[in-house]
């Protein structure tokens, strides 16, 4: 069942967004070798709670953290926890909150420190194909328009795109329908239409698409631990076109030109 939102429930659910992209800029100004994971999702939570909102990821279905850390080989959903992060890394900071009764979601990859230049490529590549999946989301298409837009750009450099995780629709549930996958074919799933939200969100590896969950039945991690990258925007179909609600201004703020 996908709920169409009203222009009154899309503005309402535009604050719950702003959130959620100001504190990932928050967490950009601690992103650096030296600091534990632990800590950005302290920071995390504290920010979303001195803001009136809500850290809808800490509990939700047990889930650990505030933010889901995704470290290299890390896909999605993986726990803060007291590992250092080493100069070359990547980080995905993955993060859902709710105000006002709806919620926001929205990931960053970010590089920490000197990255190989390979690692660098596939992060710019994933960020990228959220733009050109979101471009894709259009009134009176398909939801299967956007997966193939995200796939036939990030195949045709050579990445590969995990199957198993999916973007979703998004409101007063952090999950809704429809499933948003990054991968298909152009005319399937269901058809787009204005009142929409959706989050889109690109899981890209360097190496084969295949994934393994780890014993804690949450950590997502690529079979053959090469790096994978992780990108997301809400987005709310408006006047015919998806209007991104989450934006990634406040980390370029702090990052400048170190952005991806
Ligand atoms: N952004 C993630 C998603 O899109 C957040 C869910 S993780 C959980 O599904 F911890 F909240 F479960
Ligand atoms: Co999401």
């Amino acid at each position: 069942m996908i709920y169409l939102k009203t222009l009154e429930e899309i503005a309402q659910m535009r604050d719950a967004n702003i959130l959620v992209s100001r504190t990932l800029g928050e967490i950009a100004k601690w992103v650096a070798p030296g600091i534990t994971t632990l800590r950005l999702d302290t920071i995390a939570r504290e920010f979303i709670m001195d803001n009136g909102g809500v850290p809808a990821c800490l509990g939700y279905g047990g889930f650990p953290g505030t933010l889901c850390i995704e470290v290299n080989e890390t896909v999605v959903h993986g726990f803060p926890s007291n590992y250092v992060l080493q100069d070359g890394d990547i980080i995905g900071t993955d993060c859902v909150v709710e105000l006002n009764g709806f919620n926001g979601d929205s990931c960053y990859t970010f590089a920490v420190g000197n990255v190989d230049p390979k690692v660098l490529d596939l992060c710019k590549a994933t960020r990228q194909s959220l733009d050109v999946g979101i471009q894709a989301c259009k009134e009176g298409h398909r939801i299967g328009d956007i997966a193939n837009a995200i796939q036939t750009f990030c195949e045709a450099r050579g990445y590969t795109i995990v199957r198993e995780m999916c973007g979703h629709g998004i409101g007063k549930k952090m999950h809704e329908d429809p499933e948003v996958p990054n991968y298909g074919r152009r005319g399937t799933g269901s058809i787009i239409k204005n009142g929409m939200c959706i989050a889109i969100e690109p899981m890209v590896n360097l190496g084969s698409r295949n994934i393994v969950i780890e014993r804690d039945g949450w950590t997502c991690r690529t079979k053959d631990r090469k790096p994978s990258a992780h990108y997301e925007h809400t987005v709310a179909i408006i006047d015919g076109k998806a209007e991104p609600l989450t934006t990634f201004k406040y980390i370029e703020d702090v990052l400048g030109d170190k952005s991806i």
